[in-house]
């Protein structure tokens, strides 16, 4: 099939590429550019396992392209996806200008019969003001032309973006159309699994139970940061909390993580939209808004335990493993780091951070406000402390001797309770992990 993914970012650009090694013709189309450029020159713009090689092979034999010309790409495609950025506006509510102008572009230029599906993550009713905007961009055409809009929402995690799309828990159809509807589920057929099923459903359904996926997943994660406060007060250790809960075939292991917040692109965002939209319907959002509460509390929680041990931050050099919101990507968007970085700062702190993947991202939003070490062992030469803040694989099992010997004072703050705080204890390292 003929695919146009409008919006070449983490999910435009790891879908379409994903459709195309399933033998689709896929045209990911983008308003930046700069990303087209660096695209059609091979070069990947994101950071996510997998996807180069994808990239390659399905480039190298003209199943892949990219182009700016996102009204000739439309006219010849059969699908298009939009997958642009829906970020927060101030009250929280998703904004959805990028999703808008997609839709009227696509009324503009759509010429046979076209399904257009909003894989964004967008508010309950969307399918509606895109089909909507398409209808009156057709009237003024005075063109007839037959479309559907199909919602299908994303589920994939920046850091396993392509092992997820190749082995979704599950797809999301949500059409009240049955010629869309079956060609979507021919589109993903390959993909579907007896236990991995495609769900087909409408439109309102699947835009909710996208929002609500993320909002349960965050809600765990802030229910188990607010435990982990307890924890610390009573002397108990969270991990083992989470261990024993997680037994339980009700509740299950994993999102019970206790550490310093929750961030990227879609979680603060999602609860925050899932919050103003309950309350846009006058209803009252109590767990959402405490979800967002406790998270940003929790992000905040990290220079207060690193205080304990250094009262006086000014002119102390801190030392930060991780920069991304997560491991095994490059993506920064609201990661725990900068709410720390930022505090730091505010106590005139010298700041030198390290990520494996993060540091070109890092650059251009912190600038010349922070040091770039150009390795983690060498972020700790003469560091006052070091804090934890991504867990990624380089960073769980360091030579502890080697960085003794390169701080002046082993203080370690563990932002994602990584270290055995016994073992720590032994080494002599002033350690403190979260709701340890
Ligand atoms: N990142 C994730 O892990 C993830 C997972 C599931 C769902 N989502 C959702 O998918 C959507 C996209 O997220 P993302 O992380 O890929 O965003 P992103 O910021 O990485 O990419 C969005 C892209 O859209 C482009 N764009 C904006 N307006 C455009 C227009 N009018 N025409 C063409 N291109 C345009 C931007 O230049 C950008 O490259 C969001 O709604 C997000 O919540 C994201």
């Amino acid at each position: 099939m003929k695919l146009l993914f409008v919006g070449a970012g983490y999910v435009g650009l790891v879908s379409g590429t994903c459709f195309s090694d399933l033998g689709n013709e896929v045209i990911c189309a983008d308003i930046d550019s700069k990303k087209i450029e660096a695209l059609k020159q091979g070069q990947m713009t994101i950071y996510e396992p997998g996807l180069k090689d994808l990239y390659e092979r399905n480039a190298k034999i003209g199943r892949l392209k990219f182009t700016t010309d996102i009204a000739k790409a439309i006219k010849e495609s059969e699908i298009i996806f939009i997958c642009v950025g829906t970020p927060s506006k101030p009250n929280g509510e998703a904004d959805m200008r990028y999703v808008y102008a997609v839709a009227e572009e696509i009324g503009k230029n759509i010429e046979k019969y076209t399904i257009i599906v909003d894989k964004s993550t967008v508010p309950a009713g969307t399918a509606d003001k895109v089909s909507k905007i398409i209808a009156e961009e057709l009237k003024k055409r005075k063109a007839k032309v037959e479309y559907d809009v199909v919602s299908n929402p994303e589920f994939l995690k920046e850091g396993s973006a392509v092992k997820d799309f190749q082995n979704p828990d599950r797809v999301i159809i949500g059409s009240s159309s049955e010629k869309a509807s079956q060609i979507m589920g021919r589109l993903y057929k390959p993909l579907a699994r007896t236990e991995r099923p495609i769900i087909f459903t409408t439109e309102r359904n699947a835009e909710l139970i996208k929002y609500a996926s993320n909002a349960m997943l965050a809600t765990r994660i802030s229910f188990m940061n607010e435990l982990a406060f307890l924890c610390e007060e009573l002397g108990g250790d969270i991990k083992v909390v989470a261990k024993g809960m997680g037994f339980d075939t009700r509740i299950g292991s994993r999102f019970l993580h206790a550490g310093c917040g929750y961030g990227g692109s879609c979680f603060p965002k999602d609860v925050k939209a899932l919050a103003q939209m309950l309350e846009h319907y006058g209803l009252s959002s109590n767990i959402m808004r405490a979800v967002d509460y406790v998270n940003e509390r929790q992000k905040k929680s990290i220079v207060p335990k690193l205080k304990k041990f250094l009262p006086e931050l000014d002119g102390k050099k801190i030392a930060i493993w991780g920069v991304s919101f997560k491991p095994r990507t490059d993506d920064i968007r609201d990661s725990p780091a900068l709410t720390v970085i930022e505090q730091l700062q505010k106590e005139d702190a010298k700041v030198v951070v390290y990520d494996p993947e993060a540091m070109e991202l890092a650059k251009a939003m912190l600038k010349d406000s922070v040091e770039y070490s150009k390795g983690a062992y060498e972020a700790l030469e003469g560091a006052d402390a070091l804090l934890v803040m991504t867990e990624w694989d380089e960073f769980r099992e360091p030579d502890f001797d080697r960085v003794k010997k390169l701080m002046k004072d082993t203080v370690i703050i563990d932002g994602r309770n990584v270290y055995d705080p016994e073992e720590m204890k032994k080494l002599g390292i002033k350690y403190q992990g979260i709701g340890r």
